[in-house]
């Protein structure tokens, strides 16, 4: 209650004290410098993915999402599958074959590694439709990890079930192995 009154005294001998303009309080510019170092974005770090430590599940799953990415936007300097092969695997017929129950291209690991790392040409043939299109190399614009995601993404959608890819068997591929 004492304080209340106070501060309204105080208030009121404000107000009523003198008609000289208070000057107007100028930031003092240590603070605008602060505020500015706060507000600078921290420059993204690169995902740093350790698959070593993880139990196969978590290996799994985490392959499974960084692949949906790269599936879905090409990773960093990657092309986007989806673009061609669409969000549900099944492809554009005539033209981009389907994902889903390919076995013959998906089933090895180090085969469809290398369909991604070498890309593909020439005719082939898939649920009886003839295919002869282009499908550009990404050895180059895709890291093993990025590889690796995006095949066990693909060997596990769309009712696939082909097995885990990882890292060291797209390194192994593109050995040729
Ligand atoms: C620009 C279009 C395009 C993009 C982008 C693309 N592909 Fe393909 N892909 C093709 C074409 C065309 C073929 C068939 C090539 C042929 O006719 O020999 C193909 C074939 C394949 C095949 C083997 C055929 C099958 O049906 O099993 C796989 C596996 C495959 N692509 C995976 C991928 C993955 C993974 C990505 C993303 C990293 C990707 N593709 C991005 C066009 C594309």
């Amino acid at each position: 209650m004492r304080t209340l009154m106070w501060t309204v005294a105080a208030t009121l001998l404000a107000a009523c004290g003198g008609s000289e303009p208070a000057p107007a309080p100028e930031p003092a510019p240590a603070t605008v410098e602060k505020k500015a170092k706060v507000e600078k974005k921290a420059e993204p770090k690169e995902e740093k993915v350790d698959l070593t430590t993880l139990s196969p599940e978590e290996q799994k799953a985490k392959l499974m999402e960084i692949g949906e990415k790269v599936y879905k936007t090409g990773g960093k300097k990657g092309l986007a599958c989806n673009t061609c092969h669409q969000d549900n695997g099944k492809g554009v017929p005539g033209a981009f074959p389907p994902l889903a129950g390919q076995k013959d291209h998906m089933g090895d690991c180090a085969k469809h590694a290398g369909i991604v790392i070498n890309g593909l040409q020439g005719e082939i043939e898939v649920d009886g439709i003839t295919y002869n299109g282009v499908m550009t190399p990404q050895g180059d614009l895709l890291t093993d990890l990025e590889i690796a995601a995006v095949i066990t993404y693909e060997r596990f959608s769309w009712g696939n079930d082909f097995g885990v890819c990882m890292p060291e068997q797209v390194a192994a591929a593109r050995q040729g192995g």
